[in-house]
């Protein structure tokens, strides 16, 4: 059984790629098989992990395999390996797939059927999806029905979180499938005095019911990113690496 993860929230920059790549190369870490999808059409997880040169490849991509429906076509063409674990890059073409895809037919389980039909059994699955609500996050939502969710430890989150649930409700009500929460990754939180009410708010609105991390602001996290790698991969020691392998080990009972 592959456990897909959708790494998800609809406000822009709270850290949905850099949580896709290291929870990614935190479950690589601990020897599991992982596909990271990068389903954002900005390609950001793409240029993070080192194949931003596959932005611009042309056809078989992701966006030209989700842009159709053939539930026989293996989709090996479109999977990269990377040093800890394989990667579907995003494609420029992808900025037009959420105007095609509305009204076109089953238009929110292309995802579902990629990932029907891969030839590899991953542990694994991680999606990074779009700084948006639309086909694209949908599909991530309804391939995966587990989320996982970034954000940031300020005010803006509380109504970014109650926007996010609501689509979660309406997918979970239109597919009658159940989609799970797995956490909270609070993200770049420094200690001021926002990021604690927030943290406080956090804890006391998920208590009992949902983990809450804390992944602290780390110029770490960028230079792995820089050099196309995870903080797992990359030579410099981070105290995050603690944070993520807390997030691997709780997906691996969970999910
Ligand atoms: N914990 C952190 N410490 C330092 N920098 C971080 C941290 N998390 C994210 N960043 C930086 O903040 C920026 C936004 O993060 P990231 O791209 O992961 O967010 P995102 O939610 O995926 O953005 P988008 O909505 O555009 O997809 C990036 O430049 C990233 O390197
Ligand atoms: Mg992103």
């Amino acid at each position: 059984m592959t456990s897909k993860i959708a790494i998800s929230n609809q406000k822009g920059g709270v850290g949905k790629t850099t949580v896709a790549i290291n929870v990614a190369g935190a479950l690589a870490n601990r020897g599991h098989e992982v596909l990271l999808a990068d389903l954002d059409p900005q390609g950001h997880a793409t240029e993070g992990v080192g194949l931003a040169d596959t932005y611009d490849s042309a056809k078989p991509h992701f966006g030209s395999v989700l842009e159709t429906i053939d539930e026989n076509r293996t989709v090996a063409e479109i999977v990269y390996s990377h040093e800890a674990f394989d990667v579907i890059p995003s494609n420029v073409d992808m900025f037009t797939l959420e105007t095609d895809l509305t009204g076109a037919m089953r238009s929110r389980e292309r995802l579902e059927l990629l990932f029907d039909n891969l030839d590899h059994d991953y542990d694994f699955i991680i999606v990074d999806c779009p700084p948006s609500l639309g086909h694209l996050t949908d599909n991530a939502l309804l391939a995966c029905q587990n989320v996982l969710i970034p954000a940031l430890a300020e005010g803006t989150s509380i109504r970014a979180l109650e926007i996010l649930y609501d689509q979660i409700e309406s997918i979970e009500r239109g597919y009658d499938v159940q989609i799970t929460q797995l956490g909270l990754v609070a993200n770049r939180v420094e200690h001021d005095g926002e990021a604690k009410e927030m943290m406080e708010w956090f804890e006391d609105t998920f208590e009992g019911q949902l983990p809450v991390w804390e992944v602290r602001k780390r110029v770490a996290l960028k230079r792995a990113w820089n050099n196309g790698v995870s903080i797992f991969e990359h030579e410099e020691e981070s105290d995050m690496e603690s944070v993520f392998t807390a997030v691997a080990t709780h997906l691996e009972g969970t999910v």
